[in-house]
């Protein structure tokens, strides 16, 4: 029977989300299931969720309790999934209080997704499968669905050792794995024969890779060589990992992009020790400058929380003077909340009124706003590599492309482009999108 062989799978989170989602789908779809584009329609409807930040748990628990209501009045033999970074850290609980979820899979559970679904299934039960977080993940060479036409995106190393003191991902995600080159390799080669050119590497710190002696460098090297792909990219690099023989191989490989995700999250040494980040403001800024001077074009992107505990507005106007200093090209800004298990929640005190995080955080963007205008128009006037992703939302000829410094272009051109590289001669600015014409 296909008819009720149909799934949604809803991602909350960071790109490892995705990614696993991705995963989740090809697994489901290798049993016969078949993707649907609302709940309304689905047999299984999976949220795959993120625990990272208190608003993004809320808004999970939000949509699980919204589905429900689907399930209740019009389709009664839904299963229910909860998955992802919160059902790893209070799957049981979550089970108890809300017995309509059917079924809770923990971040190392989730490759036996279509298995679990039938034994719910068969039995009518609810089952919880959460693996320790210590249990290794296998995931060979899977076949995963990208959300993306153009972009294709591959886990590389699993986890984080970091322990940032504010940082729940090594409690949900567990310590680092790396995944066996040829693996990662097999499973490119895959993707860019069905058409992918462009690749993100991901990892909670893609600089931590090593897999028998293959480091991050090594494994760019490799993928570098990979024929029929054009771009590649990577997410996230810790700045205390990001060494001057790395920056050299980036330089150096023809498809990585000159775009660098470095989060600092605080410009004052204070806030930085306490939150374990392992490197200083003048560290960091030195690091800026030798990407500079090594890879001139690049675009740099950050990750900055404001109000962490501590934090007074002498410290935040640190942050602030960095950021004008830096240039950054893009910035994702948060506000601390504190997390179950981290050193931060349960060491200091989130001493920093909400409104006072709120008034931070309003600061920075506004800078970061005009930042990323101030970049975006140094770029009109000169010509700029795009591949073409899809048709604009306008309609009509307009189509939509990045370049190799992650920015967004639109501009006029064929269907058919989509997919290609163009050159682009970019002829106007906003701080989240170019405009150009073909050359
Ligand atoms: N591994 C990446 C990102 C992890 S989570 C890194 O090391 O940068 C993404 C971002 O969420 C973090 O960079 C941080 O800025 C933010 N974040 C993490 N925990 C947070 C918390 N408790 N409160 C507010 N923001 C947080
Ligand atoms: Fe969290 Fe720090 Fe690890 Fe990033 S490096 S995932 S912020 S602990
Ligand atoms: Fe969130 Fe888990 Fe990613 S906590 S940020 S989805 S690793």
């Amino acid at each position: 029977m296909t008819e009720d062989k149909s799934y949604i799978i809803i991602t909350y989170g960071c790109q490892m989300n995705d990614y696993d989602s991705g995963v989740m789908a090809g697994l489901l779809e290798a049993h016969g299931w078949r993707r649907v584009e609302n709940e309304e329609e689905a047999d299984l409807v999976i949220v795959n969720t993120c625990s990272v930040r208190t608003g993004a748990e809320q808004r999970a628990i939000g949509r699980i309790t919204n589905i429900n209501r689907i399930k209740k009045w019009r389709r009664p033999g839904m299963i229910l999934c909860l998955a992802g970074c919160i059902a790893q850290q209070r799957g049981e609980e979550i089970a108890t209080r809300f017995p309509f979820i059917d079924l809770v899979v923990g971040t190392r559970d989730f490759v036996n997704i279509p298995h679990l679904v039938e034994q719910v299934r068969a039995s009518g039960n609810q089952i919880v499968a959460i693996s320790n977080i210590h249990h290794p993940l296998e995931l060979g060479v899977p076949h995963t669905i990208q959300k993306h036409p153009v972009r294709a995106e591959v886990t590389i190393i699993y986890g984080c050792n970091n322990f940032c003191s504010y940082c729940i991902v090594p409690y949900v995600r567990g310590r680092e794995q790396s995944r066996p080159p040829e693996e990662i390799l097999a499973e490119i080669n895959s993707l860019v024969e069905q058409g992918y050119r462009e690749i993100i590497l991901l990892g909670q710190n893609v600089n931590a890779y090593n897999y028998n002696g293959v480091d991050f460098a090594g494994l760019l090297v490799r993928v570098n060589s990979i024929d029929g792909l054009w771009r590649i990219r990577f997410v996230t690099s810790h700045p205390k990992d990001t060494t001057p023989h790395l920056i050299e191989t980036i330089a150096s490989l023809d498809k990585v992009c000159e775009n660098l995700h470095l989060p600092v999250q605080s410009g004052s040494n204070k806030i930085l020790k306490r939150m374990n980040r392992k490197y200083t403001r003048e560290y960091y800024l030195e690091l800026i400058e030798r990407v500079r001077a090594r890879i001139p074009d690049a675009a740099i992107s950050t990750d900055i929380i404001v109000g962490f505990p501590g934090e007074t507005e002498d410290d935040f106007e640190q942050t602030l003077e960095l950021v004008e200093r830096v240039g950054f090209d893009s910035a994702f800004t948060f506000m601390y909340t504190p997390r179950p298990y981290t050193k931060a929640s349960l060491e200091f005190e989130d001493d920093v009124p909400l409104a006072i995080k709120k008034e931070r955080l309003k600061r920075l963007i506004e800078l970061q706003i005009e930042n990323s205008l101030k970049k975006n128009r140094a770029l009109i006037g000169t010509k700029q590599e795009v591949l073409v992703e899809k048709s604009g939302r306008k309609g009509g000829n307009q189509l939509l492309g990045r370049t190799r410094g992650d920015k967004i272009v639109a501009f006029d051109g064929e269907k058919t482009m989509i997919g290609k590289l163009v050159n682009v001669k970019i002829t106007d600015a906003f701080p989240h999108t170019l405009f150009g014409e073909i050359t």
